[in-house]
């Protein structure tokens, strides 16, 4: 019988190096080799025998899977690499860290908080997908104030550049009248570009700090801005058994 033949992003991401849409983007740089030569095109397949390299180095020198949760602390970029030379979340990690971790999805620069690092790409990519619905809660620090009656439309959902967004959960943390602003507590499981930021600003209150304070059960607790550690065995069991909530199912 003939082995199966498994797209190419997929053994990427199943060796670690990247997520599967990362290793989509390797493909696209001409940074895959099979069996030597260079294959861009992203429909390729390829079998157990074949020997695939990313950076000329062959996926068969696989690295143990790491997870660790990161506190992002603001003025950081969420990418292995930035083109501006700004610091990016992987400058933070410490020495111990040797592995060739990657974020799972990505918070602004300017926002705070809880953030997955790992080399596990299949991980990766199930958490990203946004069929998978992983919680993520984000308090906001909004310009005015804030009621419930006035946030409403989010939970419904609304059109953000043509597309609705998934309903969300709301909730006003806190109402300074002095100062006129607020703190909503917003809940939501799509991860679309400045999503947060958008989906209140058309409600009518302006962001002025962002911090993400959970991510599916996983919360900071006592994780300083800017620190990390490793999941534990049992959290990242209960990330691959699809436990994505921060409030658990009755
Ligand atoms: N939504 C935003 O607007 N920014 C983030 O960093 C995350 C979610």
């Amino acid at each position: 019988m003939a082995a199966e033949a498994v797209r190419l992003q997929k053994v990427i991401a199943q060796a670690g190096v990247a997520s599967r849409r990362a290793a989509e983007q390797l493909i696209l740089e001409g940074r895959v080799t099979v069996n030597g030569q260079v294959v861009s095109a992203l429909g390729t397949k390829v079998v157990q025998t074949d020997e695939v390299a990313v950076d000329g180095v062959p996926l068969d020198g696989q690295e143990k899977p790491v997870y660790y949760l990161l506190n992002k602390p603001r003025g950081v970029v969420t990418t292995s690499h930035d083109d501006k030379g700004r610091k990016t979340v992987l400058d933070l990690l410490g020495e111990e860290v040797t592995a060739r971790v990657y974020p799972v999805g990505r918070l602004d620069y300017d926002t705070t908080g809880a953030l997955l690092l790992t080399n596990d790409g299949e991980l990766a990519n199930q958490l990203m997908h946004p069929k998978h619905k992983v919680d993520k809660v984000y308090t906001a620090k909004v310009k005015g104030l804030a009621t419930l009656p006035a946030l409403a439309p989010l939970k419904k959902g609304i059109l953000l550049h043509g597309k609705r967004t998934a309903p969300a959960r709301v909730a006003v943390e806190q109402v300074d009248t002095k100062k006129q602003v607020s703190y909503v507590r917003l809940t939501i499981h799509e991860g679309r570009h400045h999503q947060v930021k958008e989906m209140l600003a058309q409600v009518g209150f302006p962001v002025e700090k962002l911090t993400r304070d959970r991510y599916a059960f996983l919360d900071l607790q006592s994780l300083p801005a800017g620190d990390y550690r490793p999941l534990k065995h049992d959290e990242v069991k209960r990330l691959k058994a699809g436990d994505y909530r921060f409030l658990r199912r009755k």
